[in-house]
C-alpha cells in the first residue's frame, strides 16, 4: 500500500514537472513574439476596402493548404486549422530566434536555398516569427490590444483566424544589421534591400506592401513575407498587382 502511495506521488510529481515545462516553453514562446513587436512610427488610421469572391477553377478541396488561398482582414482560417505538414526549422539550418518555430516542410527547400545564397552574398538573415497557431495569435494580439489599444493594434496585428502566420507558410525576417528586430527599417538594411530584389526567386512574396495600406488593410511590414511557391510569385510579380489584388483575384478562400 505505502509503496502504491508513493508510485502515486511520484507519478503527481512528474506529471507536474511536465506540464509546467510545457507551459514554461508555450510562455517563452509567446515572449519571444511579443519581444519582436513591430516599432511603428506613426500609425495613420487604415480603412481598407477589401472586397472578394475568388472564383478561380478547379477549386483544391482544401483550400486552406493551397498556396493561394486568401487570408487577410475580411477571410479567416478556422481556429481548429493546423498545416498538415509543419516541420521545426531549426533542424535545416536555417537561423531561427527560437528552436520550437515550425513551417511548413513545403517551404523548406525555398528557404534554404534562399539563406544559402544570401549569405553567400554577405547578407545576414534570420527568422523572427513562422508558424503562429490560432492560440497563440490570440495571445499575440491580445497583447497588442492591451498595450497600444485595439484601433492601433489592428494596423499592425491580425485577430486570430485572420494572421497568414496560421498558415504556416509567412515568416518575419530580421537581421543582425537591426539586431534582429522587426521594424520598418528593415527596409533599408542590405538585408532587407536583398529580400526586396531577390525573394521572388524563392516563391516569397511581401504581403504588405508600402503605400498599399489602404489595400491591404496593414501597416508596411518590410519583414512579413508569404511563400507562393516560385511560379505563383514569379506570376504575381509579373501581374503588377500587390498578392491581396492577385489573390482576390486568383486566389480560393479558405475553406477547412
Ligand atoms: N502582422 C501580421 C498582420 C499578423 O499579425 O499576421
Ligand atoms: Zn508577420
Amino acid at each position: 500500500m505505502k509503496k502504491f502511495r508513493v508510485l502515486v506521488i511520484g507519478i503527481g510529481i512528474l506529471t507536474g514537472i511536465i506540464a509546467g515545462s510545457f507551459y514554461l516553453e508555450h510562455n517563452k514562446k509567446v515572449a519571444t513574439i511579443i519581444a519582436q513587436r513591430p516599432i511603428i512610427s506613426s500609425i495613420p488610421t487604415i480603412s481598407a476596402s477589401l472586397s472578394t469572391s475568388p472564383t478561380p477553377s478547379p477549386t483544391p478541396s482544401n483550400t486552406c493548404n493551397a498556396p493561394l488561398v486568401l487570408v487577410d482582414k475580411i477571410h479567416a482560417l478556422p481556429p481548429t486549422y493546423v498545416p498538415p505538414d509543419l516541420v521545426y526549422i531549426s533542424q535545416y539550418n536555417i537561423p531561427v530566434a527560437n528552436t520550437s518555430y515550425q513551417i511548413r516542410k513545403i517551404v523548406v527547400p525555398d528557404l534554404v536555398g534562399m539563406i544559402k545564397d544570401a549569405n553567400a552574398q554577405g547578407i545576414n538573415l534570420i527568422v523572427i516569427s513562422p508558424y503562429r497557431s490560432y492560440n497563440t495569435q490570440a495571445e499575440v494580439y491580445d497583447y497588442y490590444t492591451r498595450t497600444d489599444g485595439v484601433t492601433a493594434a489592428n494596423q499592425y496585428s491580425a485577430i486570430p483566424g485572420h494572421s497568414q502566420h496560421q498558415l504556416g507558410t509567412a515568416i518575419d525576417f530580421s537581421t543582425n544589421e537591426i539586431s534582429n528586430g522587426l521594424d520598418q527599417s528593415f527596409a533599408d538594411t542590405n538585408a532587407g534591400k536583398w529580400m526586396a530584389e531577390n525573394a521572388y526567386k524563392y516563391g516569397f512574396v511581401l504581403a504588405y506592401p508600402i503605400g498599399d495600406e489602404s489595400i491591404t488593410g496593414y501597416e508596411y511590414e518590410p519583414w512579413h513575407w508569404r511563400y507562393m511557391g516560385v511560379d505563383n510569385a514569379l506570376k504575381i510579380k509579373n501581374s503588377g498587382l500587390i498578392m491581396q489584388q492577385y489573390l482576390e483575384k486568383y486566389g480560393y478562400l479558405p475553406n477547412c
